[in-house]
């Protein structure tokens, strides 16, 4: 029998951070070995909202060779750049022709970037659609993200529901796959808002590649409140309960254990000990990562990935194309 199947993917719009990590690379590297995967680099993604050439370029190469130093082995699971495999901008706009404006409207991700914009690209708008493709493309049975993409993979499930009842059965309905801890990391200087990589205020996040003194001094300036319990309470404790997931997700302990561990002792050593954990998991990838980008291996990573990708996609794209009624020649 063959595996069950795993998409999923990261845009190149900024520097990946904790929040990716714990929220979905980390379990990319967990389900590499039970499941048939593909990993992408969603550069068609991220140009819908603008980015200059060259640093589009750089991310693509930094968010894969952050895979590979991350854990992911490309002789088990299919790393590649979304841009590489046509299939997906082809399906992509089949999808578009689908999707009802009042489902994209109601999408947060698309309510939260054009907000207050005096002009929001189409692409943006239709961002979700393009998703969708590149999950059914796959048959993906599974899509390891994190919490803020929980409603994209609703309206891909209501996608594909929709194209198999007009077209007959053709894609499987795929599941989110979501940490229970960690799935929404927030900002350090602002609990209310998630952890991302786009925000004009680097202090706000932890890039996977900063500095072990960088980590130290953010998570040091990390907003707490007044009290000095360290409990988890999202409620009523927002910036403690962030912390305390995040060094759950870095030390392997339950968040019991760590209440457990710091009680009575203020937030000074609590946060002191949490900066080493965040660093003992991010320095060795960030070593493995020098390595991977002055090696030259990263190319053949991509092209071999492509090839696969590819072949996948073409033969799904193909079936689609039957099914709609295209002329196949
Ligand atoms: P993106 O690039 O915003 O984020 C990549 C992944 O990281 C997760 N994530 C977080 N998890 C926990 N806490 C956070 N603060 C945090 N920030 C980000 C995201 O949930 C995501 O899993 N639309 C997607 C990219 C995409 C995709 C796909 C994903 C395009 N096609 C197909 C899965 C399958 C996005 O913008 O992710």
């Amino acid at each position: 029998m063959s595996k069950p199947k795993v998409l999923s993917g990261m845009q190149p719009s900024g520097q990946l951070t904790l929040g990716n990590y714990i929220g979905a690379l980390q379990n990319y590297v967990k389900l590499q070995h039970t499941h048939d995967c593909f990993f992408m680099v969603v550069d068609l993604h991220a140009i819908t909202v603008a980015q200059e050439p060259a640093a589009l370029k750089e991310q693509s190469e930094a968010v894969a060779a952050l895979y590979l130093a991350a854990g992911l082995d490309p002789s088990v699971a299919t790393v590649f750049l979304q841009s590489t495999v046509p299939a997906h901008a082809e399906l992509g706009w089949m999808l578009t022709t689908l999707t009802y404006m009042g489902e994209l409207e109601r999408m947060t991700q698309f309510k939260d970037k054009s907000e207050g914009k005096e002009s929001v690209g189409a692409g943006l708008f239709t961002y979700p659609s393009l998703m969708a493709a590149d999950i059914l493309l796959y048959n993906a049975d599974l899509v390891p993200v994190g919490d803020d993409q929980k409603q994209h993979l609703e309206l891909t499930r209501d996608l594909a529901h929709r194209f198999n009842q007009r077209f007959g059965e053709t894609f499987k309905i795929p599941q989110p796959y979501i940490p229970e801890v960690g799935a929404r990391i927030m900002s350090l200087d602002d609990a209310s808002k998630k952890m991302s990589k786009s925000s004009p205020n680097a202090g706000s996040f932890i890039a996977m590649l900063d500095a072990p003194d960088v980590i130290r001094k953010k998570i040091s300036r990390a907003v707490t409140d007044s009290g000095r319990e360290v409990k988890y309470d999202p409620q009523n404790k927002p910036e403690v309960s962030n912390l305390l997931g995040i060094y759950a997700q870095c030390s392997g302990k339950s968040i019991a254990e760590l209440e457990a561990q710091y009680e009575g002792q203020g937030y000074g050593p609590f946060k002191k000990e949490l900066a080493e954990a965040v660093v003992s998991v991010l320095e060795p990838i960030q070593e493995r990562y020098r390595q991977i980008r002055s090696s030259g291996e990263l190319y053949d990573v991509l092209k071999q990935g492509k090839e696969r990708a590819a072949a996948e996609a073409e033969s799904m794209l193909k079936q689609v194309k039957e099914k709609m009624g295209f002329v196949l020649l």
